[in-house]
Protein backbone atom coordinates (compact mmCIF):
# COMPACT_ATOMS: atom_id res chain seq x y z
CA UNK A 1 0.00 0.00 0.00
CA UNK A 2 2.42 2.58 1.13
CA UNK A 3 4.92 1.59 -2.20
CA UNK A 4 1.83 2.57 -4.49
CA UNK A 5 1.63 5.91 -2.58
CA UNK A 6 5.24 6.22 -3.23
CA UNK A 7 5.63 5.76 -6.80
CA UNK A 8 2.28 8.42 -6.97
CA UNK A 9 4.79 11.09 -5.30
CA UNK A 10 7.97 10.50 -7.26
CA UNK A 11 5.68 10.53 -10.54
CA UNK A 12 4.38 14.05 -9.40
CA UNK A 13 7.74 15.11 -8.35
CA UNK A 14 9.42 17.71 -11.15
CA UNK A 15 10.33 21.14 -11.95
CA UNK A 16 8.36 23.17 -15.09
CA UNK A 17 10.98 24.02 -18.03
CA UNK A 18 10.68 25.15 -21.62
CA UNK A 19 12.74 22.86 -23.98
CA UNK A 20 12.58 24.74 -26.97
CA UNK A 21 13.91 22.66 -30.22
CA UNK A 22 15.15 25.19 -32.97
CA UNK A 23 16.57 24.01 -36.16
CA UNK A 24 15.88 24.25 -39.38
CA UNK A 25 12.79 21.92 -40.87
CA UNK A 26 13.70 18.38 -41.29
CA UNK A 27 16.32 18.62 -38.43
CA UNK A 28 14.73 16.13 -36.73
CA UNK A 29 12.89 18.53 -33.74
CA UNK A 30 9.56 16.90 -33.79
CA UNK A 31 11.33 13.42 -34.06
CA UNK A 32 13.59 13.76 -31.43
CA UNK A 33 10.80 16.26 -28.53
CA UNK A 34 8.08 12.99 -29.47
CA UNK A 35 10.85 10.62 -28.19
CA UNK A 36 11.07 12.80 -25.31
CA UNK A 37 7.64 13.37 -24.77
CA UNK A 38 7.28 9.42 -24.80
CA UNK A 39 10.14 8.85 -22.24
CA UNK A 40 8.98 11.32 -20.02
CA UNK A 41 5.19 9.81 -19.78
CA UNK A 42 6.21 6.99 -19.30
CA UNK A 43 8.03 7.56 -15.79
CA UNK A 44 5.12 9.67 -15.20
CA UNK A 45 5.51 13.44 -15.85
CA UNK A 46 3.07 15.62 -17.04
CA UNK A 47 4.21 17.25 -20.28
CA UNK A 48 2.87 19.43 -22.98
CA UNK A 49 4.64 19.66 -26.55
CA UNK A 50 3.97 22.62 -28.76
CA UNK A 51 4.62 22.36 -32.88
CA UNK A 52 4.66 24.21 -35.28
CA UNK A 53 2.97 22.79 -37.99
CA UNK A 54 0.10 22.37 -35.48
CA UNK A 55 0.08 25.16 -33.27
CA UNK A 56 -0.20 27.14 -36.82
CA UNK A 57 -3.40 25.56 -37.68
CA UNK A 58 -4.81 26.73 -34.25
CA UNK A 59 -3.22 29.83 -32.63
CA UNK A 60 -1.38 31.12 -35.21
CA UNK A 61 -3.38 30.38 -37.88
CA UNK A 62 -3.65 34.09 -39.59
CA UNK A 63 0.39 34.23 -39.47
CA UNK A 64 3.15 33.21 -42.35
CA UNK A 65 6.43 33.74 -42.71
CA UNK A 66 7.56 37.00 -42.68
CA UNK A 67 10.02 38.11 -39.75
CA UNK A 68 7.06 40.18 -38.27
CA UNK A 69 4.80 36.76 -38.09
CA UNK A 70 7.56 34.60 -37.49
CA UNK A 71 8.26 36.83 -34.56
CA UNK A 72 4.39 37.37 -33.52
CA UNK A 73 4.46 33.34 -34.16
CA UNK A 74 6.92 33.08 -31.71
CA UNK A 75 5.64 35.75 -29.26
CA UNK A 76 2.30 34.11 -28.69
CA UNK A 77 3.53 30.57 -28.41
CA UNK A 78 6.10 31.84 -25.12
CA UNK A 79 2.93 32.90 -23.44
CA UNK A 80 1.30 29.45 -23.82
CA UNK A 81 5.08 28.27 -22.97
CA UNK A 82 5.46 30.82 -19.96
CA UNK A 83 2.16 29.78 -18.31
CA UNK A 84 2.09 25.80 -18.83
CA UNK A 85 6.47 26.02 -16.99
CA UNK A 86 4.83 28.11 -14.32
CA UNK A 87 2.37 25.19 -13.67
CA UNK A 88 5.09 23.15 -13.26
CA UNK A 89 4.32 21.03 -16.92
CA UNK A 90 7.41 20.02 -19.14
CA UNK A 91 6.74 21.68 -22.28
CA UNK A 92 8.29 21.09 -25.46
CA UNK A 93 8.59 23.77 -27.88
CA UNK A 94 9.13 22.57 -31.70
CA UNK A 95 9.89 25.81 -33.67
CA UNK A 96 12.22 26.86 -36.30
CA UNK A 97 12.24 30.15 -34.67
CA UNK A 98 15.32 31.34 -36.37
CA UNK A 99 15.63 34.46 -34.93
CA UNK A 100 17.92 34.79 -32.15
CA UNK A 101 16.27 38.30 -30.32
CA UNK A 102 12.84 35.81 -30.50
CA UNK A 103 14.51 32.80 -28.46
CA UNK A 104 15.84 35.17 -26.50
CA UNK A 105 12.40 37.45 -25.94
CA UNK A 106 11.11 33.61 -25.54
CA UNK A 107 14.05 33.01 -22.54
CA UNK A 108 13.17 35.68 -20.89
CA UNK A 109 9.62 35.66 -20.65
CA UNK A 110 9.97 31.96 -19.83
CA UNK A 111 12.78 31.74 -17.26
CA UNK A 112 12.65 28.02 -16.98
CA UNK A 113 14.24 27.61 -20.59
CA UNK A 114 16.53 25.35 -22.35
CA UNK A 115 17.57 25.79 -25.50
CA UNK A 116 17.96 23.09 -27.60
CA UNK A 117 20.02 23.33 -30.74
CA UNK A 118 18.73 20.59 -33.35
CA UNK A 119 21.42 21.00 -36.21
CA UNK A 120 21.79 19.18 -39.42
CA UNK A 121 23.28 20.05 -42.07
CA UNK A 122 20.96 22.11 -44.74
CA UNK A 123 21.90 19.64 -47.50
CA UNK A 124 21.03 16.43 -45.23
CA UNK A 125 17.97 18.14 -43.99
CA UNK A 126 17.22 18.46 -48.05
CA UNK A 127 18.12 15.26 -48.99
CA UNK A 128 15.68 14.38 -45.81
CA UNK A 129 12.94 16.30 -47.48
CA UNK A 130 10.27 14.63 -44.73
CA UNK A 131 7.13 16.88 -46.28
CA UNK A 132 9.01 17.66 -50.08
CA UNK A 133 8.90 21.20 -49.21
CA UNK A 134 12.73 21.91 -50.33
CA UNK A 135 11.85 20.45 -53.65
CA UNK A 136 8.86 23.11 -53.39
CA UNK A 137 10.81 26.14 -52.11
CA UNK A 138 13.85 25.42 -54.23
CA UNK A 139 11.13 25.19 -57.70
CA UNK A 140 10.33 28.76 -55.97
CA UNK A 141 6.76 27.57 -54.92
CA UNK A 142 7.50 28.57 -51.19
CA UNK A 143 8.87 31.88 -50.43
CA UNK A 144 10.42 32.88 -47.46
CA UNK A 145 11.57 29.39 -47.11
CA UNK A 146 14.15 28.50 -44.09
CA UNK A 147 17.58 27.85 -45.04
CA UNK A 148 16.73 28.23 -48.86
CA UNK A 149 15.48 31.95 -49.50
CA UNK A 150 15.10 32.83 -45.85
CA UNK A 151 17.88 33.01 -42.90
CA UNK A 152 18.46 31.00 -39.85
CA UNK A 153 20.36 31.92 -37.11
CA UNK A 154 22.18 28.98 -35.19
CA UNK A 155 22.24 29.59 -31.30
CA UNK A 156 25.37 30.96 -29.95
CA UNK A 157 25.34 29.31 -26.64
CA UNK A 158 22.42 26.98 -26.71
CA UNK A 159 21.87 24.18 -23.30
CA UNK A 160 22.43 21.29 -25.67
CA UNK A 161 23.48 20.49 -29.25
CA UNK A 162 21.96 17.17 -30.99
CA UNK A 163 23.95 16.62 -34.34
CA UNK A 164 21.53 14.85 -35.69
CA UNK A 165 23.20 13.81 -38.89
CA UNK A 166 25.66 12.02 -36.78
CA UNK A 167 24.08 10.30 -33.57
CA UNK A 168 20.75 8.31 -33.55
CA UNK A 169 17.49 9.69 -31.80
CA UNK A 170 18.24 7.42 -28.61
CA UNK A 171 21.46 9.09 -28.34
CA UNK A 172 19.96 12.61 -28.80
CA UNK A 173 16.73 11.51 -26.52
CA UNK A 174 19.28 10.06 -24.13
CA UNK A 175 20.89 13.77 -23.83
CA UNK A 176 17.75 15.64 -23.41
CA UNK A 177 16.80 13.35 -20.23
CA UNK A 178 20.50 13.12 -18.93
CA UNK A 179 20.33 17.28 -18.95
CA UNK A 180 17.00 17.00 -17.50
CA UNK A 181 17.99 15.20 -14.45
CA UNK A 182 21.27 16.97 -13.57
CA UNK A 183 19.53 19.83 -13.72
CA UNK A 184 17.19 18.78 -11.00
CA UNK A 185 13.84 19.24 -13.36
CA UNK A 186 13.17 15.43 -12.86
CA UNK A 187 14.76 13.39 -10.12
S1 LIG B 1 8.73 29.69 -37.35
O1 LIG B 1 9.78 30.16 -38.26
O2 LIG B 1 7.65 30.66 -37.20
O3 LIG B 1 9.28 29.27 -36.06
P1 LIG B 1 7.26 27.22 -37.42
O4 LIG B 1 8.15 26.30 -36.71
O5 LIG B 1 6.10 27.78 -36.67
O6 LIG B 1 8.14 28.41 -38.10
O7 LIG B 1 6.65 26.51 -38.71
C1 LIG B 1 7.51 25.87 -39.59
C2 LIG B 1 6.76 24.84 -40.43
O8 LIG B 1 5.92 25.48 -41.36
C3 LIG B 1 7.70 24.00 -41.23
O9 LIG B 1 8.01 22.79 -40.56
C4 LIG B 1 6.98 23.73 -42.52
O10 LIG B 1 6.22 22.56 -42.42
C5 LIG B 1 6.02 24.87 -42.64
N1 LIG B 1 6.41 25.95 -43.58
C6 LIG B 1 5.60 26.45 -44.53
N2 LIG B 1 6.19 27.48 -45.16
C7 LIG B 1 7.40 27.65 -44.62
C8 LIG B 1 8.49 28.57 -44.84
N3 LIG B 1 8.39 29.53 -45.77
N4 LIG B 1 9.61 28.46 -44.09
C9 LIG B 1 9.69 27.50 -43.16
N5 LIG B 1 8.69 26.60 -42.88
C10 LIG B 1 7.55 26.68 -43.61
Amino acid sequence: MWEAVDIKQHRRSQKGVALWFTGISGSGKTTVALEVEKRLREEGHYVQHLDGDVVRQHLTRDLGFSRKDRDENIRRISFVAALLTQNDIITLCCFISPYRAARQAARELIGEFVEIYVNAPLDVCEKRDVKGLYAQARAGKIPEFTGISDPYEPPENPEIELKTDTECVNESVQTVIQYLKVKGYIP
